[in-house]
């Protein structure tokens, strides 16, 4: 757990320019001073980024976002904020000039906005007394952590201090919405806040600005989020046993399945060996996709450290929290020949 003595240390070392591994409701954020930009680099170099691809950068609440904004903010946004800070939502607004680092926005005149809702993280915002500019702290292209364990397996010695706050409880990135010139709004990252609660307060469905090699948000790039062995996606579970049962034939060859199911289900689990899956891994389907969500990332890093050749996955149902994590799986699998 940490300390207040923890909190004040990391405060430290981010007003020194340094790097710290910030827990927070979503996943992992390796965090720094939004108004460092040499500190901002770091983060570029400790995670091997392209320097396209802009940071959000972390804030107590709207008045502190404000500040890093050039007024008056889109009616929706106010409304989203209100709504849903702190919590997981990113919005993304037009930007006051210098009042973060240039490479923290990547050069656009836009900064992506959060205010998070893990204590640890707020603790640390308010005790450095500056913004913080934090991406999941994983290296560029692979699994978000949602453990502190994460981050020091992806970023060792580039960061000088992770801060534990245990497991994050959505485990999916936050959901990034942006706003046209007419303060229309679009999500630009389906994320922990579902399509479905932004309509609660927008009245309709927000558009969902998708994918592309040429991305709005850059999170989006097609193949992201991915485990070293590669992985396939399928519909149905039926697809992906008829896969494995061929390939799990050849000499050297062992696949892994992440699929919904039952956490406990023995006759699932029966059915994956026999279907020719060493290792299998079930996110639960219906009310229980939260915790599904929550430890999506943490199964592909097993199935990925599990030394198996293949891995491939099933679609949950596409809807609510489903649509992120089909997200994620999507990009986290080879693109369909
Ligand atoms: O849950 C989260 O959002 C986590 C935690 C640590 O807060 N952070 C995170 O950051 O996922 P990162 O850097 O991995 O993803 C930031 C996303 C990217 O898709 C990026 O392209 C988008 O936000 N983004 C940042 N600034 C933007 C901007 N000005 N316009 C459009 N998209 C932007
Ligand atoms: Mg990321």
């Amino acid at each position: 757990m940490v300390s207040e003595q923890d909190i004040a240390q990391a405060a430290q070392v981010v007003r020194s320019g340094g790097l710290v591994g910030m827990p927070t409701e979503t996943v992992y954020g390796l965090a720094c001073d939004a108004t460092h930009g040499t500190a901002v680099a770091r983060v570029f170099e400790a995670k091997a980024r392209p320097s396209f691809d802009p940071l959000i950068v972390h804030v107590l609440d709207r008045d502190m976002a404000r500040g890093l904004t050039d007024a008056p903010w889109p009616a929706e946004a106010l409304r989203l904020a209100e709504a849903f800070w702190p919590g997981p939502l990113t919005l993304v607004l037009p930007r006051k000039a210098g009042a973060v680092a240039d490479l923290a926005t990547s050069g656009l005149d836009t900064v992506a906005l959060r205010a998070p809702a893990h204590p640890v993280a707020r603790a640390l915002i308010a005790s450095a007394g500056v913004p913080l500019a934090a991406p999941s702290a994983n290296r560029f292209g692979s699994i978000s952590p949602t453990r502190a364990e994460h981050v020091r397996q992806e970023l060792g010695d580039a960061v000088s201090l992770v801060l534990d706050g245990g497991a994050c409880v959505h485990g999916l990135e936050s959901t990034v919405v942006g706003f046209d010139a007419a303060g229309h709004p679009a999500v630009l990252r389906l994320g922990a806040l579902t399509t479905e609660s932004l309509a609660g307060v927008l009245g309709e469905l927000p558009e969902v600005r998708s994918s592309g090699s040429r991305p709005a948000s850059p999170g989006m790039l097609d193949r992201h989020y991915a485990p070293r062995t590669p992985m396939r996606l399928f519909e149905a579970w039926d697809d992906a046993a008829d896969v494995a049962r061929i390939i799990s034939e050849e000499p050297d060859r062992s696949v892994g399945l992440l699929a919904p199911g039952l956490a406990d289900d023995s006759a699932g689990r029966s059915a994956d060996r026999s279907a020719g899956f060493v290792a299998s891994h079930r996110l639960r389907q219906g009310s229980d996709l939260r915790a599904s969500a929550a430890g999506l990332f943490a199964a592909m890093r097993a199935l990925d450290a599990a030394d198996l050749t293949d891995l491939m996955a099933v679609a949950v149902e596409d809807a609510g929290l489903g649509r992120a994590i089909n997200d994620r799986l999507r990009r986290a699998s080879l693109p369909v020949a």
